[in-house]
């Protein structure tokens, strides 16, 4: 019984990578686990649009049932994306003891708590790595690089949409509705990219990030969250010729016992690091008492990328099922950390 299958729910740009990676990276992931992966059943809204991507050795259907009656599938990868009805989908799933994967931020941010609970409660595992800042491991490097440090500070770029746009404003000149287009078509953007456009995709990661930096839960109403889609070609001219490049940043503080986080364009120094995180990269500063400021870079958003942390956790679900431990969940952890009340 070395075999541990995996279903997909969603399968868009990251669904398909991570298709694509199970499949090509079996003997890697097996010499880790001592387990051979194989993605055996794919759930998708329209099975005739898909049918030509997917082997015929593996199932699509639009029936979750065809997961959740399956006991030779152990774990399940949600990247469907929104949080309805991904909560109902995960719910559903973890009821039905699988272990789930996702990289769904709007669902973790929202309802992390909530599905950590469950999970634990089903003696599940629930992971989210490609939750925050796509293909950078920020997540378990705060866990565990991070576990004996007192964080103080979490901030950087988040959404690569709005840096990839910005990025082109400024180097290419084109217009903003011409670089949010060219984001889409290169899948970075979410499928309505208003979330991303106006900072509430980024708000949902920093609430992410806020969570693991110091066990404090935050909500989109305790931020101040501001986007990129009133910036103009000239608001960009203008700053470059100061010195400056304007850059979507998320910042997550301690203050007095509080947490003060938000979301908004800042005019950051060319000199300065985050002004040379370009295209859809993201790059996330923490800085702990211990350890001082530190900077985690590499791309935030695109199909391979986000499905490497995708697999990241499937690995790591993978040895807990090997090892008999499972129950996990990155919330495990947190729930250990002092709390921290929002600031008021
Ligand atoms: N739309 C998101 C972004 C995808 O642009 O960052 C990765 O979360």
């Amino acid at each position: 019984m070395n075999d541990i299958k995996i279903g997909l729910v969603g399968l868009g740009t990251v669904g398909s990578s991570v298709l694509k990676m199970v499949t090509e990276n079996q003997d890697k992931v097996q010499n880790i686990t001592g387990r051979q992966l194989s993605v055996k059943t794919v759930v998708v809204r329209n099975v005739k649009k898909h049918q030509d991507a997917v082997s015929s050795d593996i199932q699509l259907t639009t029936d979750l049932n065809a997961i959740i009656n399956d006991p030779e599938i152990k774990i399940v990868v949600e990247v469907m994306g929104g949080v309805h009805p991904a909560k109902e989908v995960i719910t559903q799933l973890l009821n039905a003891k699988k272990h789930v994967v996702t990289a769904n931020k709007d669902l973790i941010a929202s309802a992390g708590e909530e599905l950590a609970a469950l999970a634990r409660q089903n003696h599940c595992d629930l992971m989210y790595e490609a939750s925050v800042a796509g293909g950078i491991p920020i997540l378990r490097t705060i866990v565990t690089s991070f576990a004996a440090d007192h964080i103080t500070e979490v901030k950087g770029i988040v959404n690569g949409t709005t840096n990839y746009i910005l990025t082109q404003m400024q180097r290419q000149n084109w217009s903003y509705d011409q670089s949010l287009q060219k984001a889409q078509e290169l899948g970075f953007a979410e499928s309505d990219p208003t979330n991303d456009v106006e900072g509430i995709d980024a708000a949902y990661k920093m609430i992410i990030l806020t969570q693991f930096s110091y066990g404090t839960h935050i909500k989109l109403e305790d931020m101040a969250v501001e986007g990129i889609s009133t910036i103009q070609l000239e608001d960009v001219a203008q700053a470059d010729a100061f010195g400056y490049t304007i850059k979507l940043l998320g910042v997550s503080r301690r203050i007095d016992g509080g947490v003060f986080a938000e979301v908004g364009p800042v005019l950051v120094p060319k000199d300065h690091p985050l002004a040379t995180i370009n295209n859809e990269n993201n790059a996330v500063m923490v800085t702990g008492e211990a350890v001082g400021e530190t900077l985690f870079y590499g791309p935030g958003a695109g199909g391979l990328p986000t499905a490497n942390s995708v697999l990241s956790d499937i690995v790591s679900v993978t040895k807990n099922i090997a090892l008999g431990t499972t129950g996990n969940s990155f919330n495990n952890f947190r729930d250990e950390l002092g709390k921290v009340d929002p600031a008021q």
